[in-house]
């Protein structure tokens, strides 16, 4: 198994609070690593210090062999890490098509009529061909959704990190959530899923990594891990 992502001693403090804290793991070629953990636990956070919208106080992040820990956003973008955002934040006032294409375009590096041919093929992975027109701040929740991760499948990823799209969801659409992220994987892109729904991070992924206080718990097959001691106790109290 390949590593594509490296991740060392990974630290953040905002002033006394340490959201995260010595951090370590890999992520292999091809995998959906699923992140679980209470609220608070520092999941958006890890987000954000992976794909460089926040600056670590400490530790190392490698990506396809590469240090970026000092790299900015955009410039990971480049090199193939894509997220989507908890809270997404489209150009509302853009159409689909056109908040996908600035994402092939300036993400993904594609050339124009590359661009124009990739984001078909998103909106039609995505299940979106019918919202192709529609302005981007006018969806409705699940197909806002949709859209967040159609933006990062956009630009091309190795690795996509997913914040929490199935939140909110019937169960039916969770469902389809997972198949869609099971397609994105097996098209060749890695993925970081995190997710509230025990079920899908039970079902979908092929590893789980426990974070509590913005530490790691346990990371490991996701069986082994929803049954870990740690991982019971600070979800069950017990
Ligand atoms: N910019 C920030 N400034 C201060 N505290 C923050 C900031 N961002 C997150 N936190 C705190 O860090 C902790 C982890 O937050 P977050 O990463 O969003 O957790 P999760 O996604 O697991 O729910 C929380 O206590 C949150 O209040
Ligand atoms: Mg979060």
């Amino acid at each position: 198994m390949t590593t594509l992502l490296a991740v060392r001693g990974l630290s953040k403090s905002f002033g006394a609070l340490h959201v995260t804290q010595d951090v370590s793991f890999d992520v292999l070629q091809g995998e959906i690593l699923g992140v679980i953990g209470p609220n608070g636990a520092g999941k958006t956070t890890l987000f954000g210090l992976l794909a460089g919208n926040i600056t670590p106080s400490a530790g190392t992040v490698a990506f396809a062999g590469e240090d970026i820990t000092a790299a900015p956003a955009h410039e990971r973008a480049r090199r193939g890490l894509a997220r989507t955002f908890q809270v997404p934040r489209p150009f509302g006032h853009m159409t689909v098509f056109e908040n996908l294409k600035v994402a092939a375009r300036f993400g993904g590096n594609l050339a124009e009529d590359e661009a124009n041919a990739w984001v078909e093929r998103v909106l039609a992975m995505t299940g979106m061909q019918g919202q192709s027109e529609q302005l981007a701040g006018r969806l409705p929740l699940l197909m806002r959704k949709r859209h967040e991760l159609a933006r990062a499948l956009a630009m091309k990823p190795r690795l996509m990190l997913v914040d929490e799209v199935a939140a909110g969801l019937t169960d039916q659409e969770v469902n389809q959530f997972i198949a869609l992220v099971q397609a994105i994987r097996k098209s060749g892109v890695t993925v970081i899923w995190v997710e509230h729904v025990m079920k899908t991070m039970l079902t979908a992924t092929d590893r789980l990594l426990a974070l509590h206080s913005g530490r790691v718990l346990a990371l490991g097959r996701p069986q082994e891990v929803f049954n870990h001691p740690d991982v019971r106790r600070v979800y069950l109290g017990a």
